[in-house]
């Protein structure tokens, strides 16, 4: 009896997961006919479509507003699985999501302009717009001009002006860049391969050299190891001996904002995957095949060395984007701030009354995170919904005022007061919203050899774990963040097909 109910439950799930996942894939495949915007609404830009510009897009009701949506990328991209995609673990499509059919699932229409803003003219409330991709078509250059603003352009990548690391080095923050380095690394294998290669160039090439030991570095080096034990050394033996990943890392320790315990966890891992982790470190200048690094030696004396390298991924951490800066010299109220856009508890730009900001560009004394900004963009939509509520309760009272003022009986009269009385309750709850608060979830990363680490806030306190268990928690975690059904499945796929295939060798 047990065991026929059991499994009559098993089937019943099943049919209810299939249809379940079978209505989100119709619903996400047939939009709804949309509202036209209301040109008599206040035009609300958007720039960016990452993390926090679309965390707002998702909760924001367009039909409040004119939305626009400017940004150079036409797809939202879930970072935290990008070190994956330089070395095909996934592929970089799996976790891309158009943002054409996301916003045509907006019940008023959202208009989308494949630009980027080159500058922002606070004064007069205008952007400038340009198409930097390769077809242009009569107008590539253009102004939008705006009631309300978000900035969420997100950060550049830091290089500190030091020579040779545009040049010579590979990013890790696009696709594009993960797809560069694929492409590098399997480069570099075959010219190593190359007939008479001379023994130090056969060093020099397969040398992978990592710099910045923040969470970036230290999951891209994890891939890349991964990438070599399970695949390169089976297909391609004769790099066996030379092939080798090196981070350099400036501070004393990798992963500065994980506890102790998973520093060293993480350093020992390393170790044992044989990466070599070069702290104290400080990169100070890139040539194309060998970077100078300063050290400490153990007198004391500073050394300065070169390390050949054949591919250099440069991940240091963020710096401003120039429109970014172009904004905060308009504003006086930016004058101290440094790291990016001053704003205060409820996202607006210092300085102004109709700019917001979230994501990376925002410096609001959290850590550039995808959780931060996600958290912002959700916060800012609700804020932003409230104060079209706010707009129209207000205007109706006004209204009714009016009508109160001329009514011709007391009956009329008091039935306007009633109302206004319900109103001004209305209006005070919604302008009720309290400050944005961040609320941390804890942090995750990949650190090779199917292992991770987790600081993660629990009610009851922090956890910090390491391991195979924490790595199939990551992965859980980050399959239930990512954007869609159709991504998670993708990554699923992709996952199984590196499994039972391998990943693919191929330099394309
Ligand atoms: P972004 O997501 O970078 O988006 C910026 C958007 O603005 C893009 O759409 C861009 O095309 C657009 N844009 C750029 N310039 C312009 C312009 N001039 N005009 C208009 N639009 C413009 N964080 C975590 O919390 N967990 C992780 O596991 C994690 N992993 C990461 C892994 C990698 C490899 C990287 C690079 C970052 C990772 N992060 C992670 C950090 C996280 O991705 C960022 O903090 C997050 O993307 C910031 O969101 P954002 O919206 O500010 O910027
Ligand atoms: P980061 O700022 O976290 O780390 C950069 C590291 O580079 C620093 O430790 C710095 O000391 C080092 N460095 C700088 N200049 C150097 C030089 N010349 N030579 C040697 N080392 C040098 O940057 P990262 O890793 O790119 O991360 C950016 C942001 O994205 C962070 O806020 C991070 O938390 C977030 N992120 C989070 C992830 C996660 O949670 N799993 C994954 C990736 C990024």
């Amino acid at each position: 009896g047990f065991l026929k109910w059991t499994w009559r439950l098993t089937y019943l799930s099943a049919i209810g997961g299939t249809i379940y996942i079978g209505w989100g894939i119709y619903q996400g495949r047939t939009p709804p006919a949309q509202y036209d915007p209301d040109p008599s609404k206040k035009t609300l830009v958007v720039l960016g479509t990452g993390w926090g510009a679309v965390s707002l897009l998702k909760k924001l009701d367009t039909e409040n507003y004119n939305v626009i949506v400017v940004s150079p990328r036409n797809y939202f991209l879930f970072t935290p699985l990008l070190p994956s995609c330089t070395t095909g673990t996934i592929e970089h499509r799996s976790i891309m999501e158009p943002i054409r059919s996301f916003l045509r699932h907006k019940k008023a229409a959202v208009k989308y302009y494949e630009a980027e803003c080159t500058k922002i003219d606070y004064e007069n409330k205008m952007i400038y717009i340009n198409d930097e991709s390769e077809i242009k078509g009569s107008t590539s250059a253009t102004e939008v001009p705006f009631d309300m603003l978000v900035v969420g352009v997100g950060a550049e990548n830091a290089t500190f002006g030091i020579p040779g690391v545009r040049e010579h080095g590979c990013f890790l923050k696009e696709v594009p860049d993960a797809q560069k380095i694929r492409k590098r690394i399997m480069d570099c294998v075959e010219t190593a391969t190359f007939k008479d290669q001379s023994p130090d160039e056969v060093k020099r090439l397969l040398h992978m050299v990592v710099v910045g030991g923040g969470p970036t570095g230290v999951e891209f080096a994890g891939e890349l190891q991964d990438f070599f034990e399970n695949d390169l050394r089976k297909w391609i033996p004769e790099i066996s001996n030379n092939f080798h990943v090196t981070l350099v890392e400036a501070l004393p320790n990798v992963l500065p904002m994980f506890s102790k315990n998973l520093i060293e966890y993480t350093e020992q891992t390393f170790k044992e995957e044989t990466i070599d982790i070069r702290t104290k470190t400080m990169v100070k200048r890139v040539e194309e095949k060998y970077i100078e690094a300063e050290y400490t030696d153990a007198s004391g004396k500073k050394v300065l060395e070169k390390i050949p390298y054949g591919l250099l991924v440069w991940a240091t951490g963020n710096a401003l984007k120039p429109v970014v800066k172009d904004l905060m010299s308009q504003i006086p109220a930016q004058k101290d701030s440094r790291r990016g856009l001053a704003v205060n508890e409820y996202l607006v730009v210092k300085g102004t009354e109709n700019i917001w900001a979230v994501g990376d560009c925002a410096i609001a004394n959290y850590a550039p995170t995808a959780q931060v900004a996600s958290q912002e963009g959700a916060f800012l939509a609700r804020l932003l919904n409230q104060m079209a509520k706010t707009d129209s309760i207000e205007t109706e009272l006004a209204e009714l005022s009016n009508v109160q003022e001329k009514a011709a009986s007391k009956d009329l009269r008091d039935e306007a007061f009633g109302k206004i009385k319900d109103l001004q309750k209305r209006l005070r709850r919604v302008k009720s919203i309290g400050p944005f608060e961040y609320s941390h979830q804890g942090s995750l990363a990949y650190i090779g050899s199917e292992k991770a680490v987790a600081d993660i806030s629990w009610l009851t306190g922090n956890l910090a774990t390491g391991g195979q268990l924490t790595y199939f928690f990551w992965r859980s975690a980050y399959l239930s963040m990512c954007f869609s059904t159709r991504n998670r499945i993708l990554v699923i796929m992709d996952w199984a097909k590196t499994q039972v295939f391998g990943r693919d060798v191929s330099r394309e």
